[in-house]
């Protein structure tokens, strides 16, 4: 055994025996109260590759990067980092032998400049020992430019969008020299473009020796990006192969042990009367006279790049942030939204597309987190709430939903991150809605849940639910939708109809 101290002289001397293999575990188990994560599997990262993890929600990808990275020890199991076995005693740890992590859910302080996260705990200081914050921030410069980041160094982390704040994370994993970095989905939230730049730096990094370790749940992204994928169900190690020797069906057999021939169930069902109506509605320096109708059984597709105003209609809808102007009707009559109460009186749903900011209360457990919409009216008599009929019904949801849970009573933060979207998910089908606004309903999910979750939607839309969905997955949208409302730029630029739409159309309206 090396320790850390070392092994960064090792490095630093170069004096490293040459192994394959940059980092490697083997018979790792890992175990939480309820569920084996991860039962003997093995995982092994070449230099100067991008690896794929690939797996169904809960299969154990996200906890055996966080081995990797020193947040969890595993039960048993070794781990070795350029051919010499290690412990890893915490993130800081690891982070000093050369393995970051960036996370699902990022981790940066809300309230601290860019500079200030990047170099927490390792501040430059001037000769009086204080922070010398014009060297930081020139570090922070210096970081940028290498990796064609625009972000003000000063700025602080909250008023960044999600892709500036990856950036950030990526510099911040960059700076302290690591040559394993790790990604868990770090595209979740990303509109194309900033795809596009984020695999130009990981192809950069490539080029200089660094594997990285890419987690996703996007098939064409593994085929553009990753050299070699394992695959991990249910806590085993499946298998590794190069990207080049397999099909986008080989991987979904693997990850799901199944065939999966239906990505999108959507039949063709009646569709009705116009429940929701939209007319010029607007919020001040955000959308525009942006007018729509929405019949019951109908799925109406939100299409656009992400920024271009489609969660803000959304949001308006719901009453989050009500309009300047503009009217919605229900069912023909003018409603007044003024908040999300009214939305969810008028049996309105809304699933929101960040699910740490605004849907998941981490603290409260699966059935209080499945439960919290429904709670005030539907199973509340004379006063008192129906906890028996409400847990069975909450049960009976998850199960249709396959939540991987030990059990309704596991803190929601200890789920997988395709599972808090499924739990989310039935909170709101469980109101029994007329409108239902999903917003990247399946974000972060896996091809067979995913499958699942667009069956529902389907059975909801049978049931004569007026369905608006936002995605930034062109095939999700034209495989849903009946008909698709593009926006660009906070106005509506065109609608399409199921049997016209293609992906040329919308990018066409959506880019302009
Ligand atoms: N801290 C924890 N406490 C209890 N159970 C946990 C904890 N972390 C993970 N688990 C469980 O371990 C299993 C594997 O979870 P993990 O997050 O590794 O899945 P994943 O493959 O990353 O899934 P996803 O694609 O949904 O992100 C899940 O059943 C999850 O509920
Ligand atoms: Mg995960």
């Amino acid at each position: 055994m090396i320790s850390p101290g070392t092994m960064a002289a090792v490095r630093a001397s170069g004096a490293v025996p040459n192994s394959e293999f940059l980092l490697e575990a083997e018979g790792v188990r890992k175990a939480f109260p309820g569920v084996v994560a991860l039962d003997d599997v093995q995982f092994k990262l070449k230099r100067g590759t991008v690896h794929a993890l690939m797996g169904e929600n809960g299969a154990g990808k996200s906890t055996l990067m966080k081995i990797l990275a020193g947040i969890y020890t595993p039960d048993h199991g070794e781990i070795r980092l350029r051919g010499h076995d290690i412990e890893l005693k915490s993130p800081l740890d690891a982070l000093e032998n050369g393995i970051a992590m960036i996370h699902q859910e990022l981790n940066l302080m809300p309230f601290m400049t860019v500079a200030e996260n990047i170099w927490i705990r390792r501040e430059p200081k001037n000769r009086f020992g204080f922070v010398d914050h014009g060297k930081m921030r020139r570090m922070t410069a210096e970081l940028f430019k290498r990796l064609k980041i625009d972000i003000d160094p000063e700025t602080e982390v909250r008023h960044l969008s999600v892709a500036s704040r990856q950036m950030v994370e990526i510099a911040k994993a960059v700076s302290y020299e690591s040559d394993v970095l790790i990604m868990d989905e770090p595209t979740s939230a990303l509109t194309e473009r900033e795809v596009e730049h984020l695999f130009e730096i990981i192809r950069d990094l490539r080029s200089h020796g660094i594997g990285i370790v890419y987690i996703t749940h996007k098939m064409n992204e593994l085929f553009e990006i990753a050299d070699e994928f394992s695959v991990f169900r249910d806590g085993k190690y499946i298998g590794t192969h190069a990207s080049s020797d397999v099909t986008r069906d080989d991987i979904i057999r693997m990850m799901v042990g199944r065939e999966i021939t239906q990505m999108f169930p959507k039949e063709e069902v009646p569709i009705g009367d116009v429940v929701l109506s939209v007319k010029n509605l607007t919020l001040k320096g955000v959308f525009h006279d942006v007018s729509f109708d929405v019949r019951a059984g109908e799925i109406l597709g939100l299409a656009g790049l992400v920024g271009s105003g489609r969660s803000n209609v959304a949001e308006t809808i719901f009453g989050v942030t009500p309009a300047s102007s503009g009217t919605i009707e229900i069912n023909g009559k003018p409603v007044d939204i003024d908040s999300p109460n009214t939305a969810i009186r008028n049996r309105m749903a809304f699933l929101t597309e960040d699910r740490k900011d605004t849907g998941c209360l981490l603290i409260l457990d699966v059935l209080e987190n499945m439960q919290i919409a429904v709670l005030q009216d539907k199973f509340v008599k004379s006063g008192f709430v129906q906890e028996r009929e409400l847990s069975r019904v909450c049960e009976e949801m998850s199960r249709k939903l396959r939540v991987k849970t030990p059990n309704m009573y596991e803190r929601i933060e200890n789920l997988s991150g395709g599972n808090q979207q499924k739990v989310l998910i039935g909170r709101w089908l469980l109101t029994n809605p007329r409108i239902l606004i999903l917003d990247e309903p399946t974000r972060g999910i896996d091809v067979g849940a995913k499958a699942e979750i667009h069956r529902f939607v389907t059975e909801l839309a049978r049931d004569g639910v007026a369905v608006i969905m936002i995605s930034s997955e062109l095939p999700e949208v034209l495989g849903m939708s009946d008909r698709i409302m593009v926006m660009h730029e906070g106005r509506a630029t065109g609608f399409l109809d199921r049997a016209e739409a293609t992906q040329v159309k919308v990018m066409e309206l959506a880019a302009r």
